[in-house]
């Protein structure tokens, strides 16, 4: 394959790794410097130049973008899409991981582990949202910090108030988490690759620091995980579109805590720790991958007006319950189920004699009035456009 290996320092440790092991696999492998692209939408499709002129093809690129570049970066990336050249890593893949708040936000929709977190703006809801965290001590982190700067350990809920004060006042928007004590300075780095694990490191903060990055002086060790820990890590990356990620998680009394999602993880730190072929691992599942450019399935599903995606619920008075998917009428109504989603596991393409329980969650393609009488009840009111009245925006107006 003709590989695009995406980073602004070719001779960083990471990307020299990525493009030995790819030509020493037989790849033409190039590093090109993400902000020398531009993106081309003059034509009839979508294209880029670099350095000024056309690209050439390439069958697949590997993002390393990052956080200071990250808008421009993932527009690169989304333009590659947009072009069916496939990557790891999608652009929202990017741009959701980075954001700590986003990130979280969809995970919790999911059945990962978390320490508990609030976002807050106004000064009332600051105390609240400490307590519902915890209490003090907590951790007050900035949304996009890396390398463990903008993390901070508030001890009480005091000083907790006044760093966020400060913080917010120089239009800084800050996360407040609760402070999972009992991992004591140490978290795991799973390094994710498709849907394994293909390495593992414990971080230990140097001293008394909390903080375990490297950057911080944390020492690393390799460490195998359990069936817990790898399949939240899986799970998150899958969740986030990352198919490449350094998934970071506490070791909570409860079990795995994801706390970050990263899209260009480091390699020499979980190399040198594990010594395994981290790079190698990567570049194998590209080429493995590349007859399947990402799809942005949505917006390729919405094909007409009136056919569209929904997640539809098997209620238990519902008629569904108990027949089997054949049976259920569902693809005569126009109904394709996608996945079915039952307690905490996903059954992709089910099968036409599989039988529909209560409490089943069915992601379906068809028509959206047919599925209509089938989504909760509040998708189900009808919004009649009302007339406004004259007064009313007068009104308004006045108040304003
Ligand atoms: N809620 C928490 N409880 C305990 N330690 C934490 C918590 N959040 C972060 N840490 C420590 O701080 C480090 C940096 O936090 P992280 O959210 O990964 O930010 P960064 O993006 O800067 O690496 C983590 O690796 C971990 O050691
Ligand atoms: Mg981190």
């Amino acid at each position: 394959m003709k590989l695009a290996i995406l980073s602004r320092a070719p001779n960083a440790y990471s990307t020299q790794r990525l493009k030995t092991a790819a030509l020493e696999r037989g790849h033409e492998a190039k590093v090109l410097d993400t902000l020398r692209f531009a993106i081309d939408l003059s034509g009839d499709d979508p294209d880029l130049q670099y350095r000024g002129r056309t690209l050439s093809d390439y069958d697949a690129v590997l993002p390393r973008i990052g956080a200071s570049i990250t808008y421009y970066g993932s527009a690169v990336v989304r333009q590659f899409q947009q072009m069916d050249v496939y990557t790891p890593n999608t652009a929202n893949g990017i741009t959701s991981s980075r954001d700590k708040l986003r990130a979280i936000q969809i995970l919790s929709r999911h059945d990962v582990g978390m320490p508990a977190t609030a976002f807050v703006r106004d000064r009332k809801d600051v105390l609240p949202a400490i307590e519902r965290v915890g209490g003090a001590p907590v951790v007050i982190k900035l949304l996009e910090g890396t390398q463990g700067i903008g993390v901070i350990l508030a001890p009480d809920t005091k000083v907790a108030e006044a760093i966020i004060e400060t913080l917010q006042s120089t239009r800084q928007n800050v996360l407040i988490q609760q402070f999972v004590a009992e991992s004591r300075g140490t978290d795991v780095r799973a390094l994710v690759v498709g849907d394994r694990v293909v390495a593992a490191m414990r971080r230990t903060a140097q001293g008394d620091e909390f903080r375990s990055n490297v950057h911080r002086g944390g020492s690393v060790e390799a460490v195998d995980l359990d069936d817990e820990f790898t399949s939240t890590a899986v799970a998150s990356a899958q969740i986030m579109g990352l198919r490449v990620a350094g998934v970071d998680m506490l070791e909570g009394e409860d079990g795995p805590m994801v706390m970050e999602v990263n899209s260009s993880p480091g390699l020499e730190g979980i190399e040198r720790a594990t010594r395994l072929d981290v790079a190698g691992s990567i570049i194998d599942f590209i080429d493995n991958q590349v007859a399947f450019p990402e799809l942005d399935v949505r917006q390729r599903l919405n094909v007409s007006t009136s056919y569209g995606v929904a997640e539809l619920l098997v209620r238990e008075d519902a008629d569904l319950v108990g027949h089997t998917i054949e049976s259920s009428r569902l693809r005569e109504r126009d109904i394709t189920i996608l996945t079915l989603h039952r307690d905490h596991t996903v059954i992709p393409n089910p099968r036409n004699n599989r039988v529909l329980e209560a409490g089943d969650r069915l992601l379906c393609f068809g028509k959206l009035e047919e599925m209509r009488n089938m989504i909760p009840d509040r998708s189900q009111r009808r919004r009649k456009l009302k007339r406004l009245s004259i007064k009313a925006m007068d009104q308004a107006a006045s108040e304003g």
